[in-house]
């Protein structure tokens, strides 16, 4: 062991991979050790790593495939029975590798969710069609809404009163959508920054108090309101289930205010878990408390989840680059910084860092930081592990989501290849 290298100081939990360890809560049949080498589904890690080297993001699409196919089960039981159609669209802004969205558009299982030109422009040269595609995008500009007018099989929802009125000018007689705010927020663990609406006014959708407005404007270039949208925030799940209902039951007082209605788009924000102790979203539960909130109102139901889809599907791939001791704590470097994945930093979103192949000796607890020059950027703290040497690959699990599609080139730290594994 060099002077360097910490001294592994034997720790109670587990270590991942070892041994007669229990499984780590992040394990499932698809991402789990074989013979000591994580595999997610057929691909052991360890060896992709080493090819097509590091930091490099990897997402199997199979798993994309059964949650889309498990989200259709759900809302078809549940809403069906209640008199009501559902679609889903992929929200692309949590995953946009072109590779990963040309197969999900062959798929035909879900449209796209975008919120820009570039994303229409990105959507359509992967291979989803017009009229599969549902733009909710905000603060646009003159130049935004003269392109959206061009593409008359989108579904538009509209954020603000400002941007109805300059599309109404440009497009009177077309059918639109609103984005509302229900003024209530849910998201991950109550998280604050998680929520987009309920906590002070926000920048997202047309309050309860200024719909009167929004039916004026609409009314004065000939257009029908026949979608509304809203998204209250991201990363839930069935402990925030009072907090979905409450969203849901706020969206009726608009829902009586629009004679026209066809199609309520609930938004995204379904989540996964990221830490021990979280457990899986329950399908059922979550579509029966839609069916309850809009049954018999013969409406279709929309959703545009994105990390629910993506961000247990895939992984970023980083290698160890040294361990060292400052004061009392044992640092664990990594060649990949929260530049790759910025939800951690941001959001504290846990990517877990484990490794690949763990080393069987007894797990020591490190701080585990990336190659940026932030003090922010850190993937975990007191984290246990078995000692890697630097070289070893270290796998950053939940990077599916917000990862390759939020990255930067910080400090010119921002190259990272996408592999996508179809087995
Ligand atoms: C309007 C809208 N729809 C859908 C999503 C997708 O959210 P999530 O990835 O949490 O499902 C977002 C995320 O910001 C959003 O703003």
């Amino acid at each position: 062991m060099s002077e360097t290298t910490v001294a592994p100081t034997a720790v109670q939990d587990a270590a991942p991979g070892a041994a007669g360890a229990a499984a780590p809560w992040w394990q499932r049949s698809d991402l789990a050790y074989r013979h000591g080498r994580l595999h997610l589904g057929t691909t052991d890690l360890d060896a992709l790593a080493r090819k097509v080297g590091t930091p490099a993001y990897a997402i199997r699409a199979p798993r994309v495939g059964e949650k889309l196919r498990g989200l259709h089960r759900a809302m078809a039981g549940a809403l069906e029975p209640a008199g009501l159609d559902h679609r889903i669209y992929y929200a692309i802004k949590a995953n946009r590798t072109p590779q990963f969205l040309s197969w999900l558009a062959a798929q035909r299982l879900c449209g796209a969710d975008i919120c820009s030109p570039g994303e229409l422009l990105h959507a359509l040269s992967c291979g989803f069609r017009e009229e599969d595609i549902s733009f909710t995008g905000t603060s646009l500009g003159r130049g935004d809404i003269a392109f959206l007018a061009r593409f008359d099989r989108l579904a538009v929802n509209f954020d603000s009163l400002s941007a109805l009125e300059r599309f109404g000018a440009l497009c009177p007689g077309r059918e639109v959508g609103l984005r509302i705010n229900p003024d209530r927020g849910i998201g991950y663990g109550g998280s604050e920054m998680l929520q987009y609406s309920g906590i002070e006014a926000t920048k997202f959708g047309i309050y309860l108090d200024r719909m009167p407005e929004a039916l004026e404007i609409a009314a004065r270039h000939g257009m029908k309101i026949t979608r509304l949208h809203f998204h209250a925030g991201c990363g839930y799940l069935d402990r925030e289930a009072e907090q979905f209902a409450a969203v849901l039951d706020a969206s009726r007082a608009f829902i009586d205010m629009l004679p026209d209605l066809k199609l309520v788009n609930i938004g995204g924000g379904l989540g996964v878990p990221h830490r021990k102790g979280d457990k899986p979203l329950d399908l059922g539960r979550w579509a029966a408390a839609i069916a309850s909130a809009y049954g018999g109102r013969g409406l279709t139901i929309a959703v545009e989840p994105g990390d629910f889809l993506v961000k247990d599907a895939g992984v970023l791939l980083a290698s160890a680059t040294y361990r060292e001791r400052r004061k009392d704590t044992a640092f664990l470097g990594l060649d990949a910084g929260f530049n790759l994945a910025m939800e951690p930093a941001f959001y504290d979103l846990p990517c877990e860092p484990v490794p690949a192949v763990p080393r069987d000796w007894p797990a020591a607890r490190f701080t585990v930081v990336g190659n940026v020059n932030e003090a922010l950027d850190k993937w975990a703290v007191d984290h246990p592990m078995p000692p890697p040497e630097p070289g070893d690959v270290i796998v950053l699990v939940n990077a599916g989501g917000y990862a390759a599609s939020m990255r930067s080139d910080h400090c010119l730290r921002g190259a990272a290849e996408s592999v996508l594994l179809l087995d």
